[in-house]
């Protein structure tokens, strides 16, 4: 996959208020804050919330998803409404052999229940549809976890399988969904 020219903004529009913006040094001090005050809440879903304790910690991982995006291993974008950070969107794998995706999300609790994912979710899809890139999306999510379960069918993503023990969270080897869409040429 090609890296995005240097000096053009990666920025992909949702809608008047929604915006994508590819993940940015400085992005740290936000994305720190709002990590921090959705921490015990994400914990429950997610694994690496616990690992975040200082803003250096948030920087790393910035860093390391600056140079993956950059080369096109990975793409994380931050989901903006107007000027303010309330999520994270992101592609955590790409394959560009196989033109496929892994798609991660994690939103500001207060900003749930507006479709606000999912609409971002269809926008980062068909900027790279259209671009050629990618043609299979996946999402693995816990079979316990309702909102991403529902998120992904309610985007089109259909059921492929269930994986066994797969996801480690909070002391526990749990059960994984597959889902995935695909855009045939
Ligand atoms: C998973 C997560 C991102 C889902 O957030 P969400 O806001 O429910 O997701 P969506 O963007 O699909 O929004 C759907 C909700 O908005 C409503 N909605 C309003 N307008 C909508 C629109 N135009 N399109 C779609 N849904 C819309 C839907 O009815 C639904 O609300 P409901 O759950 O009350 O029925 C969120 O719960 C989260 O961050 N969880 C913690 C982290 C996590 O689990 N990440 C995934 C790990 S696999």
């Amino acid at each position: 996959m090609k890296a995005s020219p240097v000096n053009t903004p990666d920025i992909i529009p949702v809608n008047d208020a929604i915006s994508l913006r590819a993940v940015d040094e400085i992005f740290v001090a936000p994305l720190y804050q709002l990590t921090l005050k959705n921490k015990a809440w994400l914990q429950q879903t997610l694994n690496w919330p616990q690992f975040v304790n200082e803003e250096a910690d948030t920087r790393q991982t910035v860093q390391g998803n600056v140079m993956l995006h950059q080369r096109g291993y990975a793409k994380m974008y931050l989901i903006f409404h107007h000027e303010a950070l309330i999520g994270v969107l992101s592609f955590n794998l790409i394959e560009p052999l196989n033109k496929t995706a892994y798609i991660g999300y994690w939103l500001d609790e207060d900003a749930q229940g507006q479709g606000i994912v999912s609409r971002s979710l269809q926008a980062l899809m068909q900027h790279y549809v259209e671009r050629g890139e990618l043609r299979r999306f996946v999402i693995k999510c816990r079979v316990d976890n309702a909102s991403s379960n529902a998120l992904a069918v309610r985007n089109g993503f259909s059921l492929e399988g269930c994986l066994k023990q797969a996801e480690y969270l909070n002391g526990a080897y749990d059960d994984q969904n597959i889902y995935a869409r695909i855009f045939s040429e």
